[in-house]
């Protein structure tokens, strides 16, 4: 996820100062790189480098920049590490053109490598460059693409994947051209200024008319136009007045950024699932070359590895696979040498505990898979293979997208280790991808509208309880885990998860009437003694709210259940299962009014020992 903003004006004078202010505002988009241009006297003039705007805006003073039109990003890096050559903006060959965007060109390798065919250069790793390079092709052919409009056009027809795309051309220093699928993008109106930007804040100061720029939506911005066009034919806007102050715009209109980010993983997992075959396919060799896994983590990522240890043990049959907390590798240290694996899972990729697992087991030779979100942070510089998570920056403390976004990753992994292996043949590892893919994305959106209303109804009725327990059994478990996690971390509600075989082995004598019992229960191989445990729970008082799916015996000794849609893969249930678990621990912390954005005594990224 990145900050786009683009202003062309008439009457303004200093367009480089209102696009910094204005990507200050997006700065909770991305703050790895940033970059303005403008064109001044025919030219497009550049700055930008890795850094905080901050940063950067101290260094090189971006304001220094002339013109009355120009484009400025604040990058999350998902294509090649955060630095001077792949911040945005990015220009053609010519100079004349120069372009940000946000989103994913899933095939910009097929394009870039036409275009080195035809003598294209690139300075840069990003899929973004491409589209400038593409626009300057098309208007090598005036037959085809006469103007830089029907050359924009062009490209977009062209382009896959998901975008919100501004560019401009120094022959056309009035125009700003506009192009957006699944990714945001929002056209401000002034009288002789227009802005374009990813998030309403950016330049909420100036301007509360605004157009949503709708999927497959092109426009032109001129100081005194609009124009937008989709399939060929104009659309005619709905310009609408916002009442948001630059704060509540920030989040988009949420309360809480937990709240926002709770709701992005629809897409966040659609970005996370592009990931290349290349890299899963050299990261599943290391696994194979080796002679036992480790999988390693803290917290909630220690939640998604042992999801992950699950679902690897059953496919690797006898090869050793330990999930080991990363504060604890001291004790399984004396298995590492060079014939292990170790897959590192970490969100920010800068939490000290697992830096500190990893650097001793670098030097006893074992291979590090590291599987971030951070683009170039410490964990997958010490990795040989660094995967990444897409689910762009999390600003909440709980973990809640990046979670589901490492689930998803380790599921993709684990397709592709049963496709290396032989247990699936190619056409069954084709669809089983293809329903990842598509269905991961569109079952999570339907469970999150779906079953909001009811997590908000369970949350008041929990929310005056001292303490919950999250029961489930098998692989499972790392499901109720997480949930506790996140009821205990936001909503300050005591709570313990354990395997629900052990109930009677302790946890039952504490359970009285009314108590919270939270059920894990898929229909799977589980279902059968989880009903017992539930019966027994039932029998003591317990309140039984079970996260299931129709048919299963277990709504029946519920009183309340979350009803999922029966997954077509079960590699989806570990993200299926969490949704409604989030929103429970969620809506328990507004009840109890404290701020689920910022939890007491905890940090996001966590660098001490
Ligand atoms: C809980 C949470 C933490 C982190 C843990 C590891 O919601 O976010 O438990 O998962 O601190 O952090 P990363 O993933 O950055 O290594």
């Amino acid at each position: 996820m990145c900050g786009i903003i683009a202003i062309t004006t008439q009457s303004k004078k200093n367009v480089s100062k209102m696009i910094t202010t204005g990507l200050k505002r997006l700065e909770y988009r991305g703050y790895d790189s940033v970059g303005i241009a403008t064109i001044n006297n025919g030219k497009i003039h550049t700055l930008k480098d890795k850094g905080t705007i901050e940063k950067v805006d101290n260094a090189l003073n971006l304001e220094q920049l002339e013109g009355t039109i120009g484009i400025g990003h604040t990058r999350w890096a998902t294509h090649g590490p955060p630095n001077r050559e792949n911040a945005h903006p990015h220009g053609d060959c010519t100079g004349e053109i120069t372009v940000v965007h946000n989103g994913i060109i899933e095939n910009y390798l097929k394009l870039k490598q036409k275009l080195r065919e035809s003598g294209h250069s690139f300075i840069s790793e990003t899929d973004t460059e491409v589209l400038a390079h593409l626009v300057e092709e098309e208007l090598k052919h005036p037959e085809l693409a006469p103007t830089v409009k029907e050359a924009f056009r062009r490209v977009i027809s062209q382009i896959e994947g998901s975008y919100a795309i501004t560019l401009i051309h120094a022959k056309e220093p009035e125009t700003i051209f506009l192009a957006r699928k699944d990714s945001p993008l929002v056209i401000g109106i002034q009288d002789d200024t227009k802005f374009a930007a990813s998030d309403i804040p950016a330049f909420l100061e100036y301007t509360k008319k605004v157009i949503v720029l709708k999927d497959g939506e092109i426009a032109t911005l001129t100081p005194k136009s609009v124009y937008i066009e989709k399939n060929g034919y104009r659309v005619q806007p709905k310009p609408f007045i916002v009442s948001w102050t630059a704060e509540s715009a920030q989040k988009s209109g949420y309360p809480h950024f937990m709240l926002k980010e709770i709701h992005e993983q629809p897409i966040a997992l659609r970005n996370t699932l592009t990931i290349n075959s290349e890299s899963v396919h050299s990261a599943v060799t290391k696994i194979l070359e080796a002679e036992r896994i480790i999988i390693l983590a803290c917290g909630t990522s220690y939640h998604a590895g042992l999801t992950g240890y699950h679902q690897f043990q059953r496919i690797l049959n006898k090869k050793p696979v330990y999930p080991v907390i990363a504060s604890e590798y001291d004790s399984y240290s004396h298995l590492i040498d060079n014939e292990t694996a170790i897959i590192a899972v970490s969100q920010s990729g800068e939490t000290l505990d697992v830096m500190k697992a990893l650097s001793p087991a670098k030097k006893d030779g074992a291979s590090i898979i590291a599987i971030t979100n951070v683009v170039d942070s410490s964990i997958p510089r010490l990795s040989n293979i660094p995967l990444y998570t897409r689910a762009g920056p999390e600003i909440g403390v709980a973990a809640t997208k990046t979670h589901t976004a490492q689930v998803a990753l380790l599921a993709r992994i684990a397709l592709q280790l049963q496709h290396e292996i032989g247990t699936l043949d190619k056409s069954e590892f084709d669809s089983m991808l293809q329903i990842l893919n598509e269905e991961t994305p569109s079952i999570t959106r339907k469970i999150i509208q779906q079953n909001e209303f009811k997590a908000k109804r369970l949350a008041e009725r929990i929310s005056s309880r001292k303490s919950a327990y999250f029961l489930a059994r098998g692989p499972n478990l790392p499901i109720a885990l997480e949930g506790a996690l996140k009821i205990k971390e936001i909503s300050y509600i005591h709570a313990e998860a354990f395997p629900a075989g052990e109930s009677k082995h302790g946890p039952i004598a504490i359970v009285e009437p009314s108590f919270p019992i939270i059920m894990i229960a898929p229909n799977d191989a589980t279902a059968k003694k989880l009903l017992n445990n539930a019966e027994e729970m039932k029998a003591r008082g317990g309140y039984i709210i079970s996260v299931t799916e129709k048919d299963h015996s277990i709504i029946q000794r519920s009183d309340s259940a979350f009803i999922l849609p029966t997954s077509p893969l079960h590699l989806i249930n570990p993200i299926s299962y969490i949704l409604p678990l989030q929103m429970l621990a969620y809506y328990a912390a507004v009840t109890r009014g404290v701020d689920p954005d910022k939890p007491k005594n905890l940090a996001k990224t966590v660098t001490v020992e």
